[in-house]
């Protein structure tokens, strides 16, 4: 068993899922885009705005924050940074949420949101080192008929390269989750791939639905999954992946209170395919290289557990086989290369 310390954790390769294109914007951008826009916020350096003691806290900030996003060139840059700043803290493959409905309800087209999106994943493609692909979240309060034209819009679409998936965010108390079938088979029928926030400050029933009834593929956060045993053992038998967040769970749901109590490592060892996200490394000033760093120190995991971390964030991917293949290839050669580098005991077998 290998120590690691947080300098080799933040070069580790890693792969994320579970990160918002809105929440990961930098304050400094968005403070820029608020006033290039006219938007006037409460305070003068939004970074000031985020301190939520809930999940609705957080998202009526949230709400704040898209008000700066207005054109498809505000959202190619935020795009464009959140995946340069993934990129720094070691972000080699990353599946990215946007979630158009808060812009929406201000008038602001999902096509201008897209193609602002797309550009700037498109950008960062040429430039950086690393691979992308989106996911069109919909706003679940809002209801039904805003999921289906989600659905309609990101089949619309057509490229799955670039938009590979849809989900599903925002709050799940009062919501019936049953209500978005219609919505997530029209998306299974058009080769998107399905996701869905369950199981964060919802019940475990949230997440059966999701699994048993909307035909998702992954569930994104799914902290209370431990409340029901026999659906524990059907994810793990199933190899349903979870987009854990456990930083996020503590500073914006409130749902444990540090990353100690938080249930991944029981999770884990249950057998569940599990891994680990920043969730919305802008607005919480944490990227996925601190999550690592946090995930480690709160659970005695060696270098070998988070090199197996992150190769599971690979399995759990969408991206083409093949990619896959010569990503989990990229990412031995790199825990090699960065062991030799650091002094460390080379990798067992
Ligand atoms: N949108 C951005 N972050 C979220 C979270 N943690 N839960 C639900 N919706 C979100
Ligand atoms: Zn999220």
């Amino acid at each position: 068993m290998t120590a690691a310390t947080d300098a080799h954790l933040r070069r580790l390769p890693k792969v994320e899922l579970h990160c918002h294109v809105e929440g990961a914007a930098r304050a400094s951008t968005i403070k820029e885009l608020a006033d290039k826009n006219g938007v006037t916020f409460p305070v003068d350096d939004p970074a000031d705005l985020y301190r939520f003691s809930s999940l609705n806290q957080f998202l009526s900030i949230y709400d704040v924050v898209c008000a700066s996003l207005q054109t498809a060139d505000d959202f190619r840059r935020i795009t464009y940074e959140a995946l340069e700043d993934g990129a720094a803290a070691g972000v080699r493959y990353r599946e990215m949420f946007f979630s158009p409905g808060f812009v929406i309800r201000l008038g602001v087209p999902v096509e201008t949101v897209w193609d602002g999106v797309r550009a700037g994943l498109l950008d960062a493609r040429a430039d950086l080192d690393l691979n992308a692909r989106m996911v069109l979240d919909f706003d679940k309060p809002t209801g039904p008929a805003h999921a289906l034209e989600m659905a309609e819009f990101a089949a619309s679409v057509g490229d799955r390269d670039v938009l590979v998936g849809m989900g599903a965010d925002s709050v799940e108390r009062g919501v019936d989750h049953l209500a978005f079938k219609t919505a997530f088979e029209h998306a299974g029928r058009q080769g998107l791939r399905r996701t869905i926030h369950a199981g964060e400050d919802g019940p475990v029933d949230n997440i059966a639905v999701a699994v048993r009834e909307l035909g998702c593929e992954r569930i994104d956060h799914g902290t209370c999954l431990l409340d029901d045993a026999a659906l524990t053992a059907e994810l793990a038998e199933r190899q349903i992946p979870l987009t854990v967040c456990p930083t996020s769970n503590v500073t914006i749901a409130h749902i444990v209170p540090d990353i100690a109590s938080h249930p991944f490592a029981r999770q884990r060892a249950a057998g569940v395919l599990v891994t680990v996200n920043s969730d919305d490394p802008g607005m919480m000033a944490f990227d996925i290289a601190d999550e690592y760093v946090a995930v480690a120190r709160a659970y005695g995991y060696s270098l070998e557990d988070m090199e197996a971390i992150s190769l599971a964030g690979i399995d759990a991917s969408w991206a083409p086989a093949d990619e896959k293949a010569a990503l989990r290839t990229r990412f031995l050669s790199e825990f090699d290369g960065l062991r030799a580098e650091l002094g460390c005991a080379p990798r067992a077998g």
